[in-house]
C-alpha cells in the first residue's frame, strides 16, 4: 500500500508536543477558500465532512466562521488523525467532531452515517489537496461516497491543481505533476473532465470553478437531479 505520511512538520513549524502538525500551505490557502466555500454555507446548518484533512488547520479555520455547522475532519494516518484530534482539542470549539477514519478508496467511506454515531446526510464534502497525492480509486471512492452521503442540496468543493482537457494550466502544476508520478506512478494532477465523468457516475455535475492563488481551483459539484 502506498504511504500517505505527509511530513507536515517538516518545512512547517515542529510539530507541537500534544501532535498538531502545521502546513505551510495552510496559510498561504485558507483565506482564499473559504469566500468559495462561505457563498453556499452561509445561512445554512447541517454537517460537512472534510475529507483527507491533514494537520486538522483547515476545519478548525472553517469551523470558526460557521458556528451552526458541525464540522466532521477525517484522514486515513494515525499521525495525521492524531494532529486533528489535537488541533480540536487546542481551539475547543463545539461544532468540530471528533476525526473520522475514513478511507476514501471504499465508495462507502463514511459507514458512521449509517449507524447513528457519525454525520446525518450531508450538506457538503471539502477535500483539499487529496486526489492527486493518491492513486486514482481514491478519487472514484471520493464522488461515489459523496453521491450517495450529500444531501439533496449537498455540495462537493475539491480543491487543488488540475489540469483541464488534457493539458496543465501553468508549468509550475506540470513540474508538481511529474514530481508526483516519479514519487508514484499512480498519483498525478487530475484532469477536470475525467473528473466530471466520475461525478455523472454518480449523479454529480460540475456548476462552478473558482480560480485559486498559486494556479489552484475549487471544483464545485451539486447533484445533477435532485433525488
Ligand atoms: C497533501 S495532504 C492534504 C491535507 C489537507 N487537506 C490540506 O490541504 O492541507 C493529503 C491528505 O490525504 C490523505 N489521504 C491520502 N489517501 C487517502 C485515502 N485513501 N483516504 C483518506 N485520506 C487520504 C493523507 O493522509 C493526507 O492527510
Amino acid at each position: 500500500m502506498a504511504e500517505y505520511v505527509v511530513e507536515f512538520g517538516k518545512d512547517g513549524r515542529p510539530v507541537e508536543p500534544d501532535g498538531r502538525l502545521d502546513a505551510p500551505a495552510f496559510h498561504r490557502n485558507h483565506q482564499a477558500i473559504w469566500p468559495v466555500l462561505q457563498q453556499f454555507l452561509a445561512g445554512k446548518s447541517g454537517d460537512v465532512v472534510e475529507a483527507g484533512s491533514g494537520t486538522g488547520q483547515h476545519v478548525v479555520e472553517f469551523a470558526r466562521h460557521s458556528p451552526e455547522i458541525v464540522w466532521w475532519p477525517s484522514d486515513l494516518n494515525e499521525q495525521h488523525l492524531r494532529s486533528i484530534a489535537a488541533w480540536r482539542a487546542h481551539v475547543g470549539l463545539a461544532n468540530i467532531r471528533p476525526p473520522l477514519r475514513i478511507d476514501l478508496s471504499d465508495p462507502a467511506w463514511c459507514p458512521e452515517m449509517h449507524d447513528g454515531s457519525g454525520p446525518d446526510q450531508l450538506l457538503a464534502v471539502f477535500c483539499a489537496n487529496v486526489i492527486h497525492i493518491a492513486p486514482w480509486r481514491v478519487a472514484e471512492g471520493l464522488f461515489a461516497g459523496a453521491g450517495h452521503y450529500l444531501r439533496p442540496d449537498g455540495r462537493l468543493f475539491l480543491y487543488g491543481p488540475f489540469k483541464r482537457g488534457g493539458k496543465h494550466t501553468a508549468l509550475s502544476n506540470a513540474v508538481f505533476d511529474s514530481s508526483l508520478r516519479d514519487n508514484d506512478p499512480d498519483w498525478g494532477v487530475r484532469d477536470v473532465e475525467a473528473l466530471e465523468e466520475l461525478a455523472a457516475n454518480a449523479g454529480l455535475k460540475l456548476i462552478e470553478i473558482a480560480g485559486m492563488p498559486a494556479n489552484n481551483l475549487i471544483l464545485v459539484f451539486a447533484r445533477s437531479k435532485r433525488s
